[in-house]
């Protein structure tokens, strides 16, 4: 059975420490992205997109900062989006072949529905640009994990246009916002298979 939508807490409601679940734990330790390339329909509806980014957004946060902000991607507005990706790569690459264009154009029709998670740092506060950054991080992982629960494949994705300029400005972005990720989330065609993962003995250490 699906979770219940929405369970949001009153602000100062008692909360457990700890939530032991069986079914999170083996969440986690299966969950995997689904490459957009192998998404389809349907995606999730308004009611479970605005579960999907409450839960995104009780990411930890030093200081209340806040330092993150939402673009929703659905329906026409991908495709309309796919316009702005078809120009400015076309810009970039006079060369390029108009297959290669439209490939741009279609990117966002990948998935029925794709979140950009925009890192909004406040420079001025007392809480470092550098956590802010990371809670920006934290809220993706959160989207991810949210998605999976409630059903949904996901992705997690940056690809060039992430980090172009024109791109930003065309979602109105300042000067001190980044892309943290593009998340994409829809059904999958196929289930992922498990990838390499770190070897624990290489990463940790025991402090002596
Ligand atoms: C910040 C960030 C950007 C990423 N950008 C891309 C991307 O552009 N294209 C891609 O195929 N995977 C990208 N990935 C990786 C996938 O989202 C995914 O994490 C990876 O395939 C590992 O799969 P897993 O999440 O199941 O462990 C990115 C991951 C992160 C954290």
């Amino acid at each position: 059975m699906l979770p219940k939508l929405m369970n949001v807490p009153e602000f100062g409601a008692p909360l457990p420490a700890a939530h032991p679940s069986q079914e999170a734990v083996e969440l986690l330790w299966r969950r995997r992205s689904t490459p957009a390339d192998c998404m389809s329909g349907p995606g999730p509806d308004a009611e479970t997109i605005q579960a999907i980014l409450t839960i995104a957004a009780r990411a930890p946060d030093h200081r209340r900062v806040v330092p993150f902000r939402f673009i929703v991607f659905e329906k026409d507005a991908r495709a309309r989006f796919g316009d702005v990706l078809a120009a400015t790569f076309a810009k970039d690459n006079s060369d390029a072949e108009a297959s290669r264009v439209e490939f741009e154009r279609s990117r966002f029709l990948r998935a029925p529905v794709v979140v950009a998670v925009i890192s909004s740092p406040n420079t001025g506060h007392k809480t470092p640009v550098w956590e802010q950054t990371l809670t920006a991080g934290a809220v993706c992982q959160n989207m991810l994990i949210a998605a999976s629960a409630y059903g949904f494949a996901a992705q997690w994705i940056t690809e060039w246009y992430a980090f172009h300029d024109d791109v930003n400005t065309a979602l109105s972005m300042t000067a001190d916002e980044k892309i943290a990720g593009y998340i994409y989330l829809g059904g999958a065609n196929e289930d992922p298979k498990e990838r390499a993962r770190p070897v624990l003995g290489d990463i940790v250490q025991r402090y002596s």
